[in-house]
């Protein structure tokens, strides 16, 4: 499956560059065959769920900029369940939306209902999440971070922090949802970092599904079967909140008893960090909406477009933290 990915990835990759020398899948004429003729785009969107202070900021970022874009936007959540947003996206198809976009809660099983959406001629964006199809034809771009980087990201902090030490540093790990592109892509970005140095040990790595009650409830088992924990790595804010709790009711002090790395950057992330709970976040923007209300516009017209579009992040210390609180969005 690795390989299926690597393969999907070097031909995005040959298709990006193509699109940039104007020779992109992007500019099909028979774009949209969707929605009443009335010159207004309809959008289905197909959400994950409500799982994070990340995935909430997301769905405002999207509704708020449909709005402000003049799309009529369709939307479901599917409570991290890949039936429901199946069954959502062929309603859409039903519906004969102009455009079709969805965050594919996990990364395999989407090309029956992608391949029915190109029959019908919805153009479909992913957003945020990628999936592992070989045939790149059955969406017209996808827009997100890059979540290798963000693990690579949280490697290389860790890396730095423990620098001047020989000693072994134990680490647990929370992974996001089995199967999404962000835990599987977080985990391998971090294991290729700190994989350069033996010292670096992941002595535990279980799913806490994106959300801060599983984070919580697995960070205690964790605590309970290793009482040597130098570092968490927490694959989002929420669920490395959930793990501070965790680690208080354990009795120990987070953020120096326990390292902390988690992804995300939401309010609450930024909070901890910069009272100390969490020594260093990797930023993932949830503010996906205004360059997907351009997208799909461009490619309901048959305009060409990237086959990727990546978004700008960052990193914070607890400084960095202090400093941009005032005035964080979400
Ligand atoms: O796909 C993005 C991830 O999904 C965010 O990092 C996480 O918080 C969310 O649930």
């Amino acid at each position: 499956m690795i390989v299926f990915k690597r393969m999907s990835a070097l031909l995005l990759a040959g298709v990006t560059i193509m699109a940039a020398a104007g020779c992109g899948s992007g500019g099909d004429t028979t774009a949209s065959a969707g929605g009443a003729d009335d010159g207004k785009i309809t959008m289905g969107f197909a959400q994950v769920g409500a799982e994070s202070g990340w995935r909430t900021a997301n769905t405002k970022s999207i509704q708020e900029s449909a709005k402000a874009a003049g799309i009529e936007l369709k939307f479901s959540d599917a409570q991290q369940k890949q039936e429901n947003q199946i069954k959502a996206i062929r309603s859409y198809i039903q519906q004969k939306v102009d455009v079709i976009a969805f965050s594919p809660v996990v990364e395999s099983g989407w090309d029956n209902v992608l391949k029915e959406a190109q029959t019908a001629k919805i153009p479909v964006i992913l957003t945020d999440r990628a999936v592992d199809s070989a045939d790149t034809s059955l969406y017209k771009t996808f827009l997100g971070s890059d979540f290798v980087e963000e693990g690579r990201k949280a490697g290389k902090w860790l890396v730095e922090e423990y620098k001047d030490s020989t000693d072994t540093v134990n680490i647990v790990e929370l992974q996001g949802t089995t199967g999404s592109a962000p835990a599987n892509d977080r985990k391998a970005g971090f294991a290729e970092v700190i994989g350069a140095e033996s010292k670096f040990k992941v002595i535990a790595s279980q799913t806490g599904d994106f959300t801060r009650a599983k984070g919580k409830e697995v960070m205690e088992a964790f605590l309970k079967s290793n009482p040597d924990i130098d570092v968490l790595y927490a694959h989002n804010d929420d669920m490395g909140l959930g793990a501070i709790e965790a680690i208080e009711g354990a009795g120990k002090v987070p953020g120096k008893d326990i390292k902390i790395i988690t992804v995300d950057a939401v309010k609450d992330g930024m909070q901890a960090l910069a009272d100390g709970k969490i020594n260093f976040i990797v930023e993932c923007s949830p503010i996906l909406g205004p360059q997907l209300m351009d997208l799909a516009k461009k490619v309901v017209a048959g305009e060409q477009v990237p086959a990727r579009v990546l978004t700008e992040e960052t990193t914070f210390t607890p400084e960095q933290a202090k400093a941009a609180l005032p005035t964080r969005p979400y």
